[in-house]
């Protein structure tokens, strides 16, 4: 039987675990329409817990509600890509209806777009846009821009979003939803020209609750043509803790330990397992450690004296820091998404087995 688990980045899961509030609040957004705060959200979450396939997972919600959807990335030339697409997937609005006429927007290529000075041979991007626009509103239609793995160093952001701030306020039927690490997300919210992102609705997304993990597993499996013991499914539930991609990893790996039996065991989940945290350490935990400073690893390894969360002043101290030093780290760190403030001066790792993780890399 075919595994119905998706333990690949970018991939709309078979069911979502959790997500239903935020996934709830921005189609009714959707349905709102212009004026609606939810219409302009930033997702921001660490590596794998599901910003990408979120967004996509939204902008199949939005199609199949009469929207048009463009899905980007903040890469160089990403305006273009957005024109581009929306005048690609507004193409099925033409056919049905007659009054649609496309052919006066020529695709620019990349050289034309020009974003200052507009004149009648060379309109500017806003101006193409906005024609664009006018013909999806002719044929009742919004238009919504997804953004993932959001940057501060691309200037394209910036102007996509002081772009859509003026189609906000013209009362346009447009939506703009992105995603992206938080240390990035911050970073262009930072930047004096985007005040107006400054006001998104936002989201972090963190772990999933276990009732919500279980339930989305039992249903992947279910739908996948076989069943699942309930040892078997709490096993796998405690062996994700949380994480999403986990959740795939670990249903992927158990499945496969032996696909042409009616249930997945608890022995198949104990040896899946194995397999899935050496997956999760691979593509999630290396990538992670990689992009950390030196000082972000001290403060890391400060922590991993502590069974749960640590006192800031003890991993001041175990750093021989000040506590100053240290919060400046902790704040790094909590922007990376990387760490949780627990209260009371404590914070703790926010991605689940992470710690194991380090202490077998810096044990
Ligand atoms: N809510 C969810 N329930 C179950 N599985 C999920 C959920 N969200 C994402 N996944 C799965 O987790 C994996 C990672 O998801 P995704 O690629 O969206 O992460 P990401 O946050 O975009 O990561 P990155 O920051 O590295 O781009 C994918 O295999 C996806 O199918
Ligand atoms: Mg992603």
């Amino acid at each position: 039987m075919t595994n119905p688990f998706t333990p690949t980045f970018g991939v709309i899961p078979a069911h979502m675990a959790g997500r239903e509030h935020i996934i709830s609040e921005l189609i009714r957004a959707l349905e709102a329409g212009p004026g609606d705060p939810g219409l302009t959200t930033i997702l921001t979450g660490a590596r794998g817990t599901g910003k990408t396939a979120l967004l996509s997972y939204l902008a199949d919600e939005a199609s199949s509600r009469g929207w048009v959807a463009v899905n980007v990335s903040a890469l160089p030339g990403m305006l273009d890509e957005i024109l581009q697409q929306t005048l690609r997937n507004s193409s099925h609005l033409i056919e049905r209806k007659g009054a649609f006429k496309l052919s006066g927007i020529k695709v620019a290529d990349l050289a034309e777009i020009q974003f200052q000075s507009a004149d009648n041979d060379h309109p500017t991007w806003r101006i193409r846009m906005e024609e664009a626009l006018g013909q999806l509103a002719e044929a009742d239609a919004g238009l919504l821009i997804t953004v993932d793995e959001v940057r501060e160093d691309l200037d394209e952001m910036v102007q996509l979003a002081s772009v859509f701030q003026h189609f906000v306020r013209d009362r346009r039927r447009v939506a703009l939803f992105m995603a992206g690490l938080p240390t990035h997300v911050n970073g262009l919210l930072q930047n004096k020209s985007v005040s107006f992102l400054r006001r998104a609705n936002f989201h972090e997304l963190g772990v999933v609750s276990d009732f919500d993990i279980e339930q989305a597993m039992r249903k992947t499996i279910e739908d996948g043509g076989r069943g699942v013991s309930p040892e078997a499914l709490s096993r796998a539930v405690q062996l994700t803790a949380g994480f999403p991609y986990m959740m795939q990893l670990v249903g992927y790996r158990a499945w496969n330990e032996s696909p042409e039996r009616d249930d997945v065991t608890l022995e198949d989940v104990d040896s899946g397992g194995l397999y899935a945290r050496n997956d999760l350490q691979r593509k999630v935990f290396d990538t992670t450690f990689c992009e950390l400073s030196k000082g972000d690893v001290r403060f890391l390894a400060a922590m991993l004296d502590d069974e749960g969360p640590s006192a800031l002043a003890d991993i001041a101290r175990r750093m021989e820091k000040k506590s100053n030093y240290a919060s400046q780290y902790k704040r790094r760190l909590m922007e990376q998404g990387l760490l949780v403030d627990n209260g009371q001066g404590t914070v703790r790792i926010a991605l689940p087995m992470f710690k194991d993780y380090l202490r077998e890399r810096l044990g």
